[in-house]
Parts: C-alpha cells; sequence; structure tokens
C-alpha cells in the first residue's frame, strides 16, 4: 500500500508551530515540501500509515521516541572541518595566547550547535597545534559540545567519521595526525584529542545557567534557523554564560546587528569575534 503523504494547511500550520516552539527553527511559507521529505522516512520506522498521523503523534507531548526523531530529521546538520579557517586561526594567534596569560591555562570553550563533532574536535585540535608549537605553554582546553539533537550527539561522542566527511575540510597533515583507523573503514579522533571534549543535550531555547562560565563560545550556523525575538533572547543568555571579556563567535554569514549590545564586534581581517561588553 502507497504510503499517504497528504497534509492539509491546518495540519501544516501546527507542525510549523510545534518546530518553531521546541526548538526555535522558523519554517518558511513554502516548505511543505521539505517536511514531507523529511519527515516521509519516520512513517515506517514508527510504522504510522498517513503523513497526518505522524505530525499529529508529534504533537502529542507523550510521544517523546516520535518528538525526538521529527527533531532530528527537522533539524540541518551540514559542517565541517575548521569551518571558514579564521575561528581557528584567532584562536591560536590571538584568543589563546591571551587567555593563557589571564585564565592561567585553563579556558573553557562551548560549541553550542556542535552538530557532529567537526566544530568542538577542531577546537581541540588547534589547541593541541597551539601547545605542540608553543612547548611549555600551560594552555588547558577543555570544550563542551552541546546540540539539541540526540543522534548528532551520538555521533560526536563516537568520534568515528567515513572519507567523504574526512574529505571536508580536513587537510591529511591533521588526518594522519589526529586521527587512527577504526573498524568499517572509519576514522576515529584520537584519544588525546577526545579527551578534552565533552558532550551534553541541550536545546538553545532553555536556560543555560547550570553549564556554568564560559571564556569562549561558538554558535555558528544555527541562529540563521530562528526568529529576531529567538536569536536576541539566546544572545542575551550567551552573555550572561560568559566570563568577564569573553568571546563569541557566530557564522561567517551571521549578524548580531541591531538584535543585541551586550558585545563589541572585533573586526579581524579576516573574520569577526564578539567580545562581551565589560
Ligand atoms: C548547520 S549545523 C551547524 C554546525 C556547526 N556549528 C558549524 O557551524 O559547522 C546546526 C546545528 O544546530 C542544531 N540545532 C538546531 N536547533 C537547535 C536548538 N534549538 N538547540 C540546539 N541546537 C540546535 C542542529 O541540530 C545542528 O546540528
Amino acid at each position: 500500500m502507497a504510503a499517504n503523504k497528504r497534509l492539509d494547511e491546518a495540519e501544516y500550520n501546527q507542525f510549523r508551530d510545534f518546530l518553531e516552539q521546541q526548538c526555535g527553527i522558523v519554517l518558511g511559507d513554502n516548505k511543505l515540501y521539505l517536511v514531507k521529505s523529511r519527515l516521509a522516512p519516520l512513517m515506517a520506522r514508527f510504522d504510522v500509515p498517513s503523513l497526518s498521523e505522524l505530525v499529529q503523534k508529534t504533537l502529542s507531548p507523550s510521544s517523546r521516541q516520535i518528538r525526538s526523531a521529527v527533531i532530528d530529521a527537522m533539524t540541518t546538520n551540514e559542517t565541517l572541518w575548521f569551518r571558514d579557517n579564521y575561528p581557528y586561526d584567532l584562536l591560536k594567534n590571538k584568543l589563546f595566547p591571551e587567555l593563557e596569560e589571564t585564565k592561567r591555562g585553563n579556558v573553557k570553550i562551548w560549541s553550542a550547535a556542535s552538530s557532529s563533532g567537526q566544530e568542538p574536535y577542531s577546537i581541540c585540535m588547534t589547541a593541541a597545534e597551539y601547545k605542540a608549537s608553543k612547548p611549555g605553554s600551560p594552555l588547558n582546553v577543555s570544550v563542551l559540545g552541546t546540540d539539541i539533537s540526540n543522534a548528532m550527539l551520538d555521533h560526536c561522542k563516537g568520534a568515528e567519521y567515513d572519507g567523504l566527511a574526512l574529505a571536508r575540510g580536513l587537510s591529511t597533515e591533521r588526518r594522519d595526525k589526529f586521527f587512527e583507523d577504526s573498524e568499517n573503514g572509519m576514522m576515529r579522533v584520537k584519544r588525546e584529542i577526545r579527551t578534552m571534549a565533552n558532550f551534553r543535550h541541550m536545546n538553545l531555547l532553555d536556560s543555560y545557567t547550570l553549564l556554568g562560565k564560559f571564556d569562549i563560545i561558538f554558535c555558528r550556523n544555527v541562529l540563521i534557523y530562528f526568529s529576531q525575538e529567538v536569536k536576541a533572547q539566546i544572545l542575551s543568555q550567551f552573555a550572561q554564560s560568559l566570563n568577564p571579556n569573553g568571546y563569541l563567535f557566530l557564522g561567517a554569514s551571521e549578524s548580531m546587528s541591531g538584535i543585541s549590545d551586550d558585545y563589541n564586534m572585533l573586526r579581524c581581517n579576516p573574520g569577526i569575534v564578539y567580545q562581551k561588553k565589560s
């Protein structure tokens, strides 16, 4: 029997509201095709005969497993190693030397939408390279990676990547230095890098107070999916989670202009980093 993928306008609108309330993601007016293509595979997985029924189950608070799978399916997890390069160059050339002095070496970094781990592990590799280039450096970096997607967090914890993922942004030199062969033809991030990072579930719409304070936050390529109002709330919460003069990296095409005045924008050529106002 062919799966029924019809969804009427009222159901689509209910689903849109659900997604925005649960994770901040705003779907445009003409995204019905996107919803259908991302949710259709879940019909077979949860043995639901129609998309309409899947949406109704998703709206019910008791369907926790379906809700979590739907959120996983609707998030965009596109990422790569050392994305845009400049944040990692800035860590090495400006932020690590500065924080190594003021923080007596202990630097806490939060990768707030870590996807499959490329961003947090790129930060860890940058710290390892910095220490190797500066023998005796007291730098001691710990990275917390968080994401709303449980599937992505499992990927981060496993730290295993296939050839396709490894080819995106990673030099052969870094691959040889920081990865080892794993089963199934994959490569795994080496233990010395893995132990610098921890991962946990966090919805950016929730409160961050339990996470403690950070010296640097990476929140890259996720605010674009949210409304201005939600962006403003998140940027304000980040300012509270940063130590005095702490730094925030947004995505290369993201800006906080007109949304927050908690930060000074530092133009670093190339790239921009925001510093919490003191
Ligand atoms: C496009 S990826 C960006 C990954 C990485 N920061 C980068 O720039 O390469 C966006 C990530 O944000 C996560 N995400 C979406 N909504 C979220 C929310 N409300 N709270 C936490 N993470 C969220 C998605 O699961 C996805 O892994």
